[in-house]
């Protein structure tokens, strides 16, 4: 794709907007940064450091999430972390590790459930100069975020057999079927794909396509197509240039944005946004906490800042997101001045700096 053909279509890709979303008001708003394990902190401190140089009017509130137990015995997140949100409700958060025999559940799904963020938003988007074996991928997956496979309701039946709860509400299925149409509208994007298995969850996946199918109906203006999964992940690999934006239940939408997400070159490269009722949203890498080259200045922040962009596009900040961006992508493309995992030889510093530069210079 031509270099000007390509800015604009990544131009509205990190939009997440929603009309009703509060407008902010010109000065300095606050936002909750939870750093995360890991490299958490150091791709936390590149991103901080990069929103300086582009002077966004953002001041950050950090705050430690980790497992607590609440009152009645439930887990809960800390109540500094908790009343930061509340108050801020714009939130930046690293990655969490969840070790699987921690006892209790992963941190990332806490908090989605404590803020109700149902809507989770992955744009993936091919970056001009970090090659892989796929050219112009555009596309954006939206998962529901708060129940299905998700659901957390497992139990022994009798000794050797267990069952595991796959939740469907006509009330979530609604509001996230709603929200990808909205999405698409918002953000000049033209159709929209139901991901569904109702030929085998007959029930389940039923109501869920059946409330798409009824948005669709509320949103003639966008294209609307349903497919399987199985199809859409053959069709996927085969050409994903053929879609848009894939709505679909919980599990699913974490499988197929991982392999959205490999098409344009990985975890590291990919935002992710949670948004939530009243205004409430947080926004955040996906990849792991790697704790292998932690503290080493070695981490790639690209993820998290394109998730922070993401956010400032959700605040009405464009200006100051597409300066970001562009510094960030224009990185990527010169090859100079990347870390290991992007094929380069810098470290996280090096390629923190490159970008604060070009942003400056923009
Ligand atoms: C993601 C992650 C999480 C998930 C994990 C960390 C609980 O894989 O955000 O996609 O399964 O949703
Ligand atoms: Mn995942």
């Amino acid at each position: 794709m031509a270099s000007n053909a390509w800015r604009s279509a990544v131009q509205h890709v990190a939009g997440a907007l929603r009309k009703e979303t509060r407008t902010f008001s010109r000065g300095m708003q606050t936002v909750t940064l939870i750093p995360g394990d890991g490299i958490g902190p150091e791709i936390s401190t590149a991103v901080m450091k990069i929103f300086e140089a582009a002077q966004a009017p953002i001041q950050w509130e950090e705050r430690n999430v980790t497992a607590i137990k609440g009152p009645g015995g439930k887990w809960v997140i800390p109540p500094d972390a908790k009343e930061s949100m509340d108050r801020n409700k714009m939130g930046l958060k690293g990655p969490l590790k969840t070790p699987i025999a921690a006892g209790h559940p992963s941190m990332n799904l806490l908090l989605r459930k404590t803020f109700d963020l149902y809507s989770n938003v992955r744009p993936c988007v091919s970056i001009e100069g970090y090659k892989t074996p796929y050219t112009d991928v555009n596309l954006v997956t939206i998962r529901e975020n708060t129940e299905g496979e998700y659901s957390g309701i497992e139990h022994v039946i009798v000794d050797g057999v267990v069952q595991s709860i796959k939740l469907i509400t006509e009330q979530a299925s609604q509001r996230i079927a709603e929200y990808a149409f909205e999405y698409a509208r918002n953000n000049k994007r033209t159709s929209v794909t139901a991901v569904h298995k109702a030929n085998i969850m007959r029930m389940s996946d039923g109501l869920f396509l059946r409330k798409c199918r009824e948005a669709a109906e509320r949103n003639k203006d966008i294209k609307f197509t349903e497919m399987y999964l199985d199809t859409v992940c053959l069709n996927m690999v085969q050409d994903p240039t053929q879609f848009d934006i894939l709505v679909m239940p919980n599990l699913y939408g974490d499988i197929l944005s991982d392999l959205c997400a490999g098409l344009i070159g990985g975890l590291g490269v990919t935002p992710s946004g949670n948004i939530g009722t009243n205004g409430v949203a947080i926004f955040e890498s996906v990849h792991g906490t790697a704790p292998d080259i932690a503290g080493k200045d070695m981490a790639n922040p690209t993820a998290l800042l394109l998730s922070a962009v993401m956010m400032l596009r959700h605040m009405g900040l464009h200006d100051h997101a597409k300066r970001i961006e562009t510094a960030c992508f224009d990185t990527i493309r010169d090859k100079k001045v990347l870390t290991g995992d992007l094929g380069g030889k810098s470290k996280c510093s090096e390629f923190t700096e490159a970008i604060c530069q070009r942003v400056r210079d923009l």
